[in-house]
């Protein structure tokens, strides 16, 4: 991969993907949605990796928003497939990734970058984050699942008084909105990100990405979630997996994925 706004480092089984435009406070611009997509698609490959952190360089910014620069002429068309685009590389991608994605928001996560951190699978913070949607202060509104993934996160309520005020929230309140599962000191959250990685690590990673599966099923008006969880629940049966982890509980060891 060639990479220029964003680094890739891999350790054992964990992938940390670092955006990496901080004086620009790490914006997405077109070149960064499509390396970031490598990069999930090239961790996601790898049987490898078991889970795939992203965080932003930096003590400031996960990510500042989409590049405002970028869209600024944009038409309606064009603005449609902006947003189509971003769906499709990066924010439906990770949402939909088999390999669990850990947003570990070190700073402002404003715009596409709280949607970013919103289509990972868990959030934890730092405790200088912000979060927010301001789309409405330049004239659009969130593009990038913002309308539709606050709203199942913090409820519908909190979710438009964020997008209608275009306000920013700290880490503590995002906390309490259920929007970051923690809050850590920022010299912590890269080490919590990685304990956190290792706990899903410990189990079994064809039920991971099942579980994946069945849970967005739910969230998805095209699907029943019910069914899809009995029939991923069915299929969970017929995985090497599934045989090491009972076998292991029989015979009082510790089960190795
Ligand atoms: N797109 C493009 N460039 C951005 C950006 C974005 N979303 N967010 C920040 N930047 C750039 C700034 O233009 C500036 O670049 P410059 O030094 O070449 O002028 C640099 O990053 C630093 O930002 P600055 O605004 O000077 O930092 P600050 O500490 O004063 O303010 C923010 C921080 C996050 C409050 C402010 O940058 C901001 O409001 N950014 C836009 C947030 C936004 O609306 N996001 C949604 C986009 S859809």
């Amino acid at each position: 991969m060639d990479l220029k706004y964003i680094t890739y480092q891999q350790n054992g089984q964990i992938v940390t993907i670092t955006i990496n435009r901080p004086k620009k406070l790490n914006a997405l611009n077109a070149a960064t949605i499509t390396e970031l997509h490598e990069a999930f698609k090239t961790a996601n490959m790898d049987l490898e990796v078991r889970v795939i952190i992203v965080t932003g360089s930096g003590e400031k910014a996960f990510v500042a928003g989409a590049d405002i620069k970028e869209f600024v002429r944009f038409n309606q068309i064009e603005g449609t497939q902006l947003a189509s685009r971003g769906h499709e590389l990066l924010f439906d991608y990770v949402e939909n990734l088999e390999t669990p994605v850990i947003a570990a928001v070190n700073g402002f996560a404003l715009g596409g970058g709280l949607e970013l951190a919103m289509a990972a699978h868990i959030r934890i913070a730092s405790d200088n984050a912000r979060f927010g949607l301001p789309e409405v202060s330049l004239g659009v509104i969130p593009g990038y699942g913002g309308t539709q993934r606050l709203p199942q996160l913090v409820g519908k309520g909190r979710a438009l008084e964020m997008i209608l005020t275009g306000g920013m929230i700290t880490a503590d309140k995002a906390l309490n909105y259920g929007l970051v599962n923690d809050v850590f000191a920022q010299d912590e959250l890269l080490d919590k990100a990685d304990s956190l990685a290792l706990k899903i690590i410990a189990n079994a990673p064809s039920a991971i990405s099942a579980a994946i599966t069945a849970v967005n099923a739910g969230f998805d008006v095209n699907q029943n979630g019910f069914e899809v969880e009995k029939q991923a629940f069915g299929s969970c049966f017929g995985t090497a997996d599934f045989k090491e982890g009972t076998n292991a509980f029989l015979n009082k060891r510790k089960a190795e994925f």
